[in-house]
């Protein structure tokens, strides 16, 4: 079901700080920071060849990636985001395969413009899992 590796999403506390470690230091492509209020997020895109990380920095009080950044003080692996092809038939077979989909189970347009749902961790080895419909 699941596709391609769309991107790992990497939560850190300083994002300029990280940006300039994956443009100078590792010699990435990285984009500007674009805020995201509604995911409570300001996130940059780092291009490789062959997938996209996604620096993820806390945005606003009730930011989604607060609460991993206090057991993470200098950052951390975050999510892991697989493409599928139809977002509402794998969260049907997701839910009958006994796996928890986050918040209201409806798809919220993420990062790139496209329909994403969120697993929960404890139901994936540990690691926070994004489908996106691509
Ligand atoms: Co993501």
């Amino acid at each position: 079901m699941i596709g391609r590796l769309n991107h790992v999403a990497i939560a850190v506390p300083d994002l300029a700080a990280a940006s300039a470690i994956y443009r100078d230091t590792l010699g990435a492509r990285v984009s500007a920071p674009l805020a995201l209020p509604e995911h409570g997020v300001t996130v940059v895109f780092v291009e490789l060849p062959n997938t996209k990380i996604e620096l993820l920095e806390p945005l606003g009080p009730g930011s989604p990636v607060a609460k991993f950044m206090e057991s993470n003080a200098s950052g951390g692996m975050h999510h892991i985001c697989y493409e599928v092809d139809d977002i509402l038939a794998a969260r049907d077979r997701l839910k009958a395969q006994g796996a928890r989909v986050l918040g209201d189970g409806e798809p919220r347009i993420g990062a790139h413009g496209k329909p994403v749902l969120f697993l929960h961790p404890k139901d994936f080895c540990g690691t926070l899992v994004e489908i996106e419909q691509v």
